[in-house]
């Protein structure tokens, strides 16, 4: 018989469920350093002034011969912005501040392009001068004023929305100070609003505070225009970039969809995997709606998202680094949430700070990116604890069956993680000690298959493994159909249990005390060294226990249950990943879903005014 004494170890598992053993962005431009011109039109801040009105008076000194053409008054009430270099100004309910990005500075230097992250090309492709200026004569420059909204007014009444800051724009020197009824309304939604043109003479803005009798306070917005790219941005695809991969009673593991595509002999992969974290995330309790309004927007997120991770001067700052766990082996960026809440309902929202290296003023897209929100949730019970970066199970990211008074929240997941991962690692010892005896590297034709190898049989075994020694918990209150029941004859945490309950052995829990599988865990080392008590699996999922067995020499004699006979107890299957359920567990399995419904953008009325503008129909 080939079958490997070694492997006897594993027969508790196996008889137990018959498993099968025996089974970016901103394309980065430009710093400009403020030339002479903008001086002219940058006055010293008068910091007695809290609207932090400075006014353009007179006509440009100095200004170079090729410009004299197009000597501009502007008028008083009117300050000049520089190139991609914000204003920050309070505004009061129903007054409007104007602005001007001055055409020498429009026609001035751009910005540096940065180096842009790995496998992107550095900015845009810089123009000889020459040309450069050629084309400006022909066409224009083409100019971005964006706004970012940073604080809003407060109503005494919960669950209300203050209304959108207003944006207006002109291109014509006789109306210096577009406001509402004159200008082109630029639609502010979410605290972010971007207006782009190319321009051939002075750009004027118009901010307005509309009039509003149920709030109370100012706005505060960061105003900024750039000849190079939008200082702001928000990136509104559809794929907020941002997955959900699980979460316990106070944390959640969220992951970027893959950086590159690239092999991992290649340099782009290999600059990825030793850069610093370029994203961040913003993340806040549904429960508390002081984002909303300003969810688009990068310092409203910062003034009023109450977590974050790899932000610059925040505290308690959570977890995010580079990782190559998952599908694929791609590179990707993690990030820790904790100090969550349990049973709470999240957003989180993608961003990068600046341009990813380098934020604020004289960077091109220093003002940073914000992506659509996502939703996730916390558990509501303290038996599963989410689990991530273990050194021989690397690709488990999951929540696991734990018991918070042995291992505690804050200090004992490594330990926790330590007993799982030697305990899969020891077991895969037993099953390389049989490879071994196995002719797997001989010519092809010795070979015990053509198709596979034993590198292929090691790698499946492992995966198989991790997943079944390491299962992925989801609280005992969860009703979801696709979830086993375990350990049921443990006591709960808190010390009650359902044996000696009367109230609750009845019908279906008597069913459950009365079966090994529902009893007790798939890992027995779970009930001797850990004691979660009661809690439901997320049954690995059926294909790899099929990979395993379609790996592996025939004589190793692994073989998977039987459909009817004992497979539904111990795997699952992959139904309606597309609406976001993971029904059974894989490694790399996360969330895949698309921005969260409640943050979708909502019509301002500013926005409604908008439309109707634009298409004459009556809302
Ligand atoms: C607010 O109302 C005042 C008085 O009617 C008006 O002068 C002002 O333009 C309004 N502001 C806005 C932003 O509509
Ligand atoms: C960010 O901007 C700085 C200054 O302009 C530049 O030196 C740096 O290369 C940029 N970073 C990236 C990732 O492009
Ligand atoms: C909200 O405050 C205003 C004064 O700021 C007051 O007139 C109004 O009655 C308050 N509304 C509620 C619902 O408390
Ligand atoms: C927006 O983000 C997506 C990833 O979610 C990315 O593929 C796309 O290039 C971004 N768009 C812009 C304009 O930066
Ligand atoms: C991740 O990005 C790739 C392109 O790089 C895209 O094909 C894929 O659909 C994205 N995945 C998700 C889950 O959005
Ligand atoms: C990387 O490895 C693949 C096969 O794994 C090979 O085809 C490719 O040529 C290698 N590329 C480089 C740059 O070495
Ligand atoms: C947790 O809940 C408390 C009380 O409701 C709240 O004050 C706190 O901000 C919440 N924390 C998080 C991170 O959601
Ligand atoms: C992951 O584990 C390694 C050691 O195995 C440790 O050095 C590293 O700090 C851990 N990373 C995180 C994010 O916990
Ligand atoms: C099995 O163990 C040997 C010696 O410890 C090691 O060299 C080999 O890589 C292992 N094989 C697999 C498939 O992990
Ligand atoms: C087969 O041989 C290759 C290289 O010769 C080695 O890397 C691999 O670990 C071997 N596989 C097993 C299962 O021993
Ligand atoms: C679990 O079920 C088995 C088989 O029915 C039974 O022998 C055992 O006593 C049960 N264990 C508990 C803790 O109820
Ligand atoms: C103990 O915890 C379980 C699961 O969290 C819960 O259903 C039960 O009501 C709790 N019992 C007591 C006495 O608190």
């Amino acid at each position: 018989m080939p079958l490997i004494p070694k492997l006897g170890q594993l027969s508790p598992l196996q008889m137990r469920f018959g498993a099968c053993l025996s089974a970016s962005l901103m394309l980065l431009l430009l710093y400009l350093a403020l030339t002479k011109q903008h001086f002219a039109y940058a006055h010293e801040l008068n910091s007695e002034d809290h609207n932090y009105r400075f006014s353009l008076e007179g006509e440009i000194i100095d200004a170079p011969e090729e410009k004299n053409t197009i000597i501009t008054r502007a008028e008083d009430g009117v300050s000049a912005l520089a190139n991609n270099s914000p204003q920050n100004s309070n505004i009061g309910i129903g007054l409007t501040q104007n602005w001007v990005f001055p055409k020498d500075v429009i026609d001035g230097p751009h910005g540096d392009p940065g180096t842009g992250l790995p496998g992107e090309k550095a900015g845009l492709t810089q123009l000889e001068p020459e040309v450069h200026e050629l084309r400006r004569r022909q066409s224009g420059t083409t100019v971005y004023i964006t706004i970012n909204t940073c604080l809003q007014p407060s109503s005494n009444v919960t669950d209300t929305i203050p209304p959108q800051l207003e944006m207006y724009i002109s291109l014509d020197s006789s109306n210096q100070k577009p406001a509402p009824g004159s200008g082109t309304p630029v639609s502010v939604i979410g605290g972010y609003g971007v207006y782009e043109v190319d321009a051939t003479s002075d750009v004027y803005v118009g901010i307005s505070a509309p009039n509003t009798t149920d709030f109370s306070g100012i706005w505060n917005y960061e105003l900024a225009a750039s000849n190079d790219a939008p200082y702001h941005f928000f990136n509104g695809s559809k794929t907020p970039n941002l997955y959900f991969v699980d979460s316990d009673n106070h944390a959640a593991l969220l992951i970027t969809n893959d950086t590159t595509q690239a092999l991992p002999n290649e340099t782009v992969y290999q600059e990825w995997m030793k850069m610093d974290a370029p994203y961040g995330v913003f993340a806040s309790n549904q429960d508390q709606r002081s984002i909303l309004g300003v969810q688009r927007s990068f310092c409203g997120l910062r003034n009023n998202a109450k977590l974050a991770a790899k932000i610059d001067n925040v505290n308690d700052q959570n977890v995010a680094t580079m990782t190559n766990r998952g599908i694929g082996g791609k590179p990707k960026e993690q990030f820790y949430i904790t100090g969550l809440n349990a049973t709470s309902k999240y957003w989180g929202m993608l961003v990068m700070e600046g341009n990813s290296t380098a934020s604020g003023a004289g960077v091109v897209g220093g003002g940073g990116t914000v992506w659509a929100a996502i939703d996730f949730n916390t558990k509501s019970e303290g038996n599963c604890a989410l689990m991530y970066n273990l050194s021989f199970c690397s690709e488990v990211a999951y929540a696991v069956p734990t018991n918070p008074n042995k291992f505690s929240p804050e200090t004992g997941l490594p330990d926790l993680a330590a007993l799982y991962d030697s305990n899969a690692a020891q077991m895969y010892q037993y099953f390389n000690y049989s490879l071994q005896q196995i002719p797997c590297n001989t010519t092809s034709s010795a070979q015990y298959s053509l198709a596979r190898n034993c590198d292929d049989c090691a790698r499946a075994y492992k995966q198989w493994l991790c997943a079944v020694t390491i299962p992925r918990c989801a609280d005992y209150s969860n009703p979801s159909g696709y979830l086993k029941p375990r350990n049921v004859g443990q006591p709960f945490i808190n010390g009650s249990s359902i044996s000696s309950d009367p109230s609750l052995v009845a019908g279906q829990d008597q069913v459950l005390l009365a079966a090994v599988a529902t009893n007790s865990s798939r890992n027995p080392l779970i009930d001797t060294s850990i004691g979660p008590g009661p809690y439901k699996e997320v049954l690995p999922c059926e294909d790899l226990c099929y990979d395993l067995v379609q790996s592996c020499p025939a004589s190793l004699g692994f073989a998977c249950p039987i459909a009817g006979k004992g497979l539904e107890e111990s795997y699952g299957k992959r139904v309606n990943e597309s609406e976001g359920i993971i029904s059974c567990s894989y490694l790399g399995a996360a969330y895949y879903l698309s921005a969260s419904s409640m943050l979708r953008p909502e019509l301002s009325i500013f926005g409604v005014a908008l439309l109707v503008l634009m298409f004459g129909i009556g809302l």
